[in-house]
């Protein structure tokens, strides 16, 4: 019932772990994928190894938390090895990937795309160092160019994470499908946002800002979905705040047909899958639907 498609590759259920949150090595993977999720996207990784920013890198506040880890990485020759670890059972890998250029994310699809179903890129980023992440999916031109190198290279899909913090996503959507992306995951983090330690008058975060996730940007990336949804024909992936299954219901209804989840497990540990796969289990047999397929877009008029 909860069985979900994406580009042909094949969901237990549509709840998968967001990149960034435990997603660094093969066995708090294998955690999550036994704790439920129908699939686990990795830690975003680099060709070389990148040490981030030092600490303080995340901050609680009102509604979530605000992260600058700077895409800390051990570069894609050490996170091949935990790729390769990954228990396959009825499950579905993705690998997040980041890159500065064209040639950076066709080396990366080519160095992965055997051990992976998909690969996600990391476009979205708000506190990556010059010239990666967010800079990247917040010029039409750029994301054409670097969702297009990795389509190129790639025979597994392919899908483009974007930012909300564009002034027209939609724009940045469509450029993207233009580009050969099969599937949008959205949304990366909100902001940049801060926050300030009044005792010292100082930034928390050591990068001073980064980017917010959690409950209070939800609505955000469900608007997103929508009007996403609205201009597009590849699926979507929707991201952002998700705690229960009727946040769930609400991006599938917006036009998801997957969904995955970060900081709630932060907050509420593991146990997040299973749960929230029991209650979206009863809640579509309690409204008469027999697949997810049936629910995807039909808040739209
Ligand atoms: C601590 C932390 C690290 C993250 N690292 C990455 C990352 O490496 N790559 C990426 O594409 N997104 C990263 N994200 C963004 C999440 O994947 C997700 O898009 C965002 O947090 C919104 O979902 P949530 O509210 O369920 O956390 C990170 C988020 C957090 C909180």
């Amino acid at each position: 019932m909860l069985k979900t498609n994406i580009c042909g590759v094949e969901f237990q259920n549509p709840l998968m772990l967001a990149a960034g949150i435990m997603g660094s090595n093969a066995s708090s993977m294998n955690w999550i994928l036994k704790s439920g999720a129908g699939g686990v996207v990795s830690k975003s990784f680099s060709l070389n190894p990148h040490p981030g920013y030092v600490n303080p890198t995340t901050v609680a506040v009102d509604g979530g938390i605000i992260n600058a880890i700077g895409l800390s990485n051990p570069g894609v020759l050490n996170f091949k090895e935990e790729l390769k670890k990954i228990e396959r059972k009825n499950n579905v890998v993705i690998a997040s990937i980041y890159g500065a250029n064209p040639d950076e994310f066709s080396k990366l699809v080519l160095e992965v795309q055997d051990y992976v179903d998909m690969i996600e890129l990391n476009i979205s980023c708000p506190h990556a160092m010059e010239g990666y992440g967010a800079s990247i999916g917040q010029s039409c031109d750029l994301s054409h160019t670097i969702v297009s190198a990795a389509k190129d290279a790639s025979d597994v899909p392919i899908i483009a994470k974007l930012t909300p913090n564009v002034t027209d996503i939609v724009e940045i959507a469509k450029t993207c499908e233009d580009a050969g992306a099969d599937c949008l995951s959205l949304i990366n983090t909100l902001g940049p946002g801060m926050k300030i330690n009044i005792d010292v008058a100082k930034p928390v975060l050591s990068n001073k800002f980064g980017g917010m996730s959690g409950k209070a940007i939800k609505p955000i990336a469900v608007r997103n979905v929508y009007s996403v949804y609205e201009e597009v024909d590849i699926p979507l992936i929707g991201v952002g705040g998700i705690y229960t299954f009727e946040d769930v219901v609400e991006f599938i209804y917006a036009g998801a047909r997957a969904v995955q989840i970060g900081t709630a497990i932060m907050d509420e540990g593991v146990e997040v899958f299973s749960e929230i796969n029991k209650g979206l289990e009863n809640f579509m047999k309690q409204k008469g639907f027999s697949s997810i397929d049936e629910m995807v877009g039909i808040a739209h008029d």
